[in-house]
């Protein structure tokens, strides 16, 4: 057993003995993303090595090349690599890049805008030698047919449509010719799922004879059905006053629009006194006739008989009403006769404060 051993311990040393005098140096140590792939397990003192960045990388530093020192170490170098880039590209129009990085091995992706359809690739790669794997897409828009013509109209296109295709976002205006009312939308669109929008239709309308309204009467009217959008034109009688719209029109729901009323005038219930009418200060009696028109104003004199003077209050004609102020009193017919001079309208004026 002992002598195995010291056998053994013999074999080893004398091995030892052949290498020990010879420095040698190991693998150099360098940084990441350098290429290690050629080197040895082993150099001799005085090897040089000229260091190289793996494909991908570009060197940002140090030198090149390291040398086996006599001690048995690798010179002293800072060499070091990064990741080469490669340029975004772009833009992508109607489209959108997506790009965390364009780093060596990163990957952008493109989609595009609704509406629009991706040609060629969408996504890219960072090669090697810092160009992306695949050319910039590009994003077409949609193709529609040329739009449906509402049976009995037309429609106008928003540009001139050639070879009968029309794209994602073109319009058109649809008509339709009087008597006929247009139904659905006026506007179409090429959609993104390459359709037109609904085509609307052309319907005959009619509305019944047009009627007239009390106090006042119709223009040029026929008794007859009216087409869409035809009109008549309505009046008052004398005295009357027309409040809304003078023309009725015939409307896509065949009915027609709201017509016109004829508002009454006002008779004035004054015997005696004295009004401010139009701009005038006049006595009842020189308003001939007595009476006033609907919405017009009209003013009477009351007493303030604390201060003994007199001030004017005015009322509106509304269809036929008009309140006399309730301030008002009428003089009787002595005082109106022989005492004018005492009368709130004649008295001095109240100051307006
Ligand atoms: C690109 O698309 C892929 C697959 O859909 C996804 O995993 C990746 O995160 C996207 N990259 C970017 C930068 O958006
Ligand atoms: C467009 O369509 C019409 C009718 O379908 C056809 O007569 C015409 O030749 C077409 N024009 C082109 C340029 O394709
Ligand atoms: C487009 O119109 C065609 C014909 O009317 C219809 O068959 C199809 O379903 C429509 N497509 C979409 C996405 O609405
Ligand atoms: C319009 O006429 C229809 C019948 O044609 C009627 O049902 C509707 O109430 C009318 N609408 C209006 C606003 O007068």
């Amino acid at each position: 057993m002992s002598e195995c051993l010291l056998l053994l311990l013999l074999c080893q040393l004398s091995l030892y003995s052949l290498v020990t005098p010879v420095k040698v140096c190991g693998r150099p140590p360098v940084g990441p993303h350098v290429d290690d792939g050629d080197f040895q397990r082993v150099y001799e003192v005085g090897h040089e090595v000229f260091l190289s960045c793996k494909p991908g990388y570009s060197q940002t530093k140090g030198t090149r090349k390291i040398t086996c020192g006599v001690s048995g170490t690798w010179s002293h170098s800072t060499f070091s690599c990064e990741p080469k880039r490669c340029s975004i590209p772009g833009p992508l129009l109607h489209g959108a890049i997506q790009a965390a990085d364009n780093v060596y091995r990163s990957t952008i992706n493109y989609t595009c805008n609704e509406g629009y359809i991706l040609r060629g690739s969408s996504f890219s790669h960072c090669l090697s030698d810092g160009t992306w794997s695949h050319s910039l897409p590009s994003c077409d828009p949609v193709i529609c047919s040329l739009p449906e013509i509402p049976k009995y109209g037309k429609f106008i296109a928003s540009r001139k449509f050639k070879d009968n295709t029309t794209f994602f976002g073109d319009s058109v205006e649809y008509v339709c010719p009087p008597p006929l009312a247009l139904f659905g939308d006026e506007r179409g669109f090429c959609t993104s799922n390459g359709n037109w929008t609904r085509t609307p239709e052309c319907r005959l309308v009619t509305c019944p004879p047009p009627t007239g309204i009390p106090n006042g009467f119709m223009s040029f009217a026929v008794k007859r059905d009216h087409g869409y959008k035809e009109r008549v034109r309505y009046g008052c009688n004398a005295n009357y006053v027309l409040d809304g719209p003078m023309e009725a029109e015939c409307e896509k729901t065949g009915n027609w629009s709201t017509k016109p009323v004829c508002r009454a005038p006002c008779t004035v219930g004054i015997e005696r006194g004295r009004i401010f009418y139009n701009g005038k200060k006049m006595w009842i009696k020189e308003l001939k006739p007595k009476r006033i028109l609907h919405a017009d104003l009209l003013a009477v004199y009351c007493k303030n008989e604390e201060k003994n003077c007199g001030y004017p209050v005015a009322t509106q004609c509304i269809d036929g009403k008009l309140q006399i102020p309730a301030c008002f009193k009428e003089p009787g017919r002595l005082e109106y006769n022989l005492n004018p001079s005492s009368l709130p309208s004649e008295i001095e004026m109240c100051k307006s404060n």
